[in-house]
């Protein structure tokens, strides 16, 4: 295990919950260990651990952007939205450049754990692969040392792994998304992926992921951390059903906090961009280029993009078991989700 200095905490997770992780997902299944970070206990692969360190004391420059989430909150929506108002709404360089070269990805990037961990069954990348997917396999901390400004960021991860100083010196827009749309849509994903791979059913995999055992979890901690940071300057926080249900002035926020000015009409057209129907054909944030390596049959990255979703997949005894659990977490941590009538 690395030092502690310099960095959260990182400890052993529990050998019960590690058998359980090696059972149900298959490209964990030759996993030699996996962590719990901070005091939260956020679960990672033990393959990420040397990361963590080199994460928490990089370097944050003050013309940084980052784009920060819960896996599945609306991460490429957001990101495409902020590259966008970012470039003065440069739509033919959006198409030319992928997201994933648009945005560095600083934390675990599971393809590459996939290609590095030790012992781990991991996805053979060859060699023009590796150029191919170069972006995706590196670790986001070596691009990002590379990279001229602007640098645009993405990160899963939450605030407490990331450097102390980056509120106070670079700019994070953070989007929250409901914890029961959050699992039905990792759930999918987590399928989908080589690695993790997850092989159960959704019932199994709500119940992993409401006792905190699925990567990246606990889902609760990680907003909490964000939202109390909510009223900072440097943060503008939002909820993916806020997207969802006014885009327009979701997009003129998110546009103010950077000092951006955009007319009506150019709002309307970036609307109409990052409409779910016009984003799930956009090759250039769909992932698609990923589809030789996605497992057959899954439901694709960018999937339904509805709020409510949840409700096809949770049983009577789930539904109530969450409506426990929420009431409980928002009440412990003072996060406050929108209500929209429609
Ligand atoms: P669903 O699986 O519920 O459909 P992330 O980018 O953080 O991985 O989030 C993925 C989720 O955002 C998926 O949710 C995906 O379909 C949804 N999404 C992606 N683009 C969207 C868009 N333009 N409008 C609405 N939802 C979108």
């Amino acid at each position: 295990m690395a030092s502690n200095r310099n960095c959260p905490e990182i400890r052993e997770n529990g050998e019960e919950e590690s058998t359980e992780l090696r059972r149900l997902f298959k490209g964990l299944e030759n996993c030699p260990g996996f962590v719990r970070v901070g005091p939260a206990g956020y679960l990672f692969s033990v393959a990420f651990e040397p990361e963590i360190k080199s994460i928490y004391n990089m370097e944050v420059r003050a013309t940084d952007i980052y784009v920060a989430t819960f896996p599945r909150s609306g991460t490429t929506w957001t990101q495409e939205m902020v590259w966008l108002l970012l470039n003065d709404l440069d739509y033919a360089k959006a198409a030319s450049l992928n997201l994933v070269d648009r945005y560095i990805n600083v934390g675990i990037s599971i393809w590459g754990l996939a290609s590095r961990a030790k012992g781990a069954k991991i996805l053979k990348f060859k060699e023009e692969d590796k150029r191919k997917y170069k972006q995706i396999i590196t670790p986001g901390c070596e691009l990002l040392a590379a990279a001229s400004d602007p640098r645009f960021i993405k990160t899963h991860l939450p605030m407490c792994m990331l450097p102390p100083n980056l509120i106070e010196t670079a700019k994070i827009v953070y989007v929250a998304r409901d914890p029961r749309d959050v699992v039905v849509s990792l759930y999918h994903f987590y399928r989908l992926m080589p690695v993790p791979q997850f092989t159960g059913d959704f019932k199994t995999f709500w119940n992993m992921f409401v006792r905190d055992n699925v990567i990246r979890t606990p889902y609760f901690a990680h907003i909490k951390e964000a939202w109390e940071l909510r009223n900072h300057p440097n943060m503008l926080f939002l909820f993916y059903e806020e997207l969802k249900n006014d885009l327009s002035n979701t997009i003129k926020r998110t546009a103010k906090f950077f000092n951006k000015e955009y007319t009506d009409e150019q709002i309307s057209v970036l609307c109409n961009h990052l409409n779910i129907n016009n984003f799930r054909h956009n090759d250039s944030v769909s992932l698609n280029f990923l589809a030789d390596v996605f497992i057959p049959g899954e439901e694709p990255f960018i999937r339904k993009g509805k709020v409510g979703g949840w409700r096809d997949y949770f049983d009577d005894e789930m539904t109530v078991e969450c409506e426990q659990w929420m009431a409980k977490k928002l009440k412990e941590t003072g996060i406050q989700f929108p209500v929209f009538s429609n």
